[in-house]
């Protein structure tokens, strides 16, 4: 007997690109119900992609199965939800999303892009208006939003199917109305990186000291407290007079800092060449990571007590 849809009309899902996203993304829907199948070009680390997808589907006793395909007709055939999770460039997923729109009549057809524009790559699609931006944050099971994001053509019962989906999958699924470069988490983070980067640039305060004043005042409110609702707090007259007061000496550079190029061009790549504005001794990163993780685990999970 055929097993009920999820929301979304969901059964059988595709997740093309089986690297650090899409085989955990793979995970989340299949632990949500639908079987998944995942596919990379890349054949060998298929096995490894399906291992960590299912160990996360059985955290689930009504998960769907999780297999691969090294083909992707075979791995999109039959497929209602396709997710592409391959590399961050715009030529690769335009040709990936000609290719599978070639394959496909029904399928929604969602792009994992951090920061290209969904136009553009659904320009390549035979149906444009079934091409929809998902975009997860890094750990996807871990961060609860999914931004999806309308491109040009996307139609509103795709949006609503794939809002509908992700709001299953236990996700925080918000839409972005407009397909801006970075939709609306990239544009607001890295507003503030662009800041960061040029007070250090300019000598005001030195990097270690950029990052203790964010973690040590907004960053301590803002998982309470967006910057909007801040705004109505502190009241709008007082955000108006700090805004005339501190916006015309704000960085508005439109090109990435000149001090990224001159460490660049030294080697300086941050954690993972040792040295980049901070330096990474052999362990910090994985340290990092781990604390990170745990410290954002703690923060949801002290939400969930409230
Ligand atoms: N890593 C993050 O923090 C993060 C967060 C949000 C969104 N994203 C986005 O998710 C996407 C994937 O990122 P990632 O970090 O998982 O990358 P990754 O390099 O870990 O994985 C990409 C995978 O795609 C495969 N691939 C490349 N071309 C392919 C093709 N034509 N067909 C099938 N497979 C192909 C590669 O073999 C690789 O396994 C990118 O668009 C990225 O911008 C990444």
């Amino acid at each position: 007997m055929l097993k009920p849809a999820l929301p979304g009309d969901v059964r059988l899902a595709t997740v093309v690109g089986a690297g650090l996203m899409g085989r955990r993304i793979a995970g989340i829907i299949a632990r949500g119900g639908a079987d998944v199948v995942l596919h990379d070009t890349n054949a060998e680390l298929l096995e490894g992609a399906v291992a960590v997808a299912s160990q996360m589907a059985s955290e689930s006793p009504t998960a769907g199965t999780v297999s691969s395909s090294t083909s992707l007709a075979e791995a999109i055939e039959g497929s209602d939800f396709i997710t592409e999770a391959i590399i961050e460039d715009l030529g690769a997923k335009q040709q990936l999303i000609a290719a599978i729109s070639e394959l496909t009549e029904r399928a929604i057809i969602a792009t994992n892009t951090s920061v290209l524009p969904i136009t553009s790559i659904a320009a390549f699609a035979t149906a444009p208006d079934r091409v929809v931006g998902t975009h997860w944050w890094n750990p996807p099971d871990l961060i609860p939003i999914v931004e999806v994001v309308r491109g040009q053509r996307t139609s509103t019962e795709v949006i609503d199917r794939t809002v509908a989906l992700l709001e299953h999958l236990g996700k925080l699924a918000v839409r972005v109305e407009r397909d801006v470069p970075g939709f609306v988490g990239n544009r607001l983070q890295h507003a503030l990186w662009r800041e960061a980067i040029a007070l250090v640039a300019d000598g005001v305060c030195d990097a270690e000291t950029a990052d203790l004043v964010c973690r040590n005042t907004m960053g301590l409110r803002l998982a309470q407290m967006g910057p909007i609702e801040t705004a109505d707090y502190v009241g709008l007259d007082l955000t108006r007079a700090i805004h005339e007061a501190v916006l015309p000496s704000l960085s508005t550079d439109t090109f990435a800092n000149p001090i990224l190029t001159t460490l660049i061009e030294r080697g300086d790549l941050g954690a993972k060449s040792g040295q980049g504005f901070l330096t990474w001794p052999e362990g910090r990163r994985e340290k990092a990571a781990a604390e990170l993780a745990a410290h954002v685990s703690t923060q949801l999970h002290a939400r969930s007590q409230h």
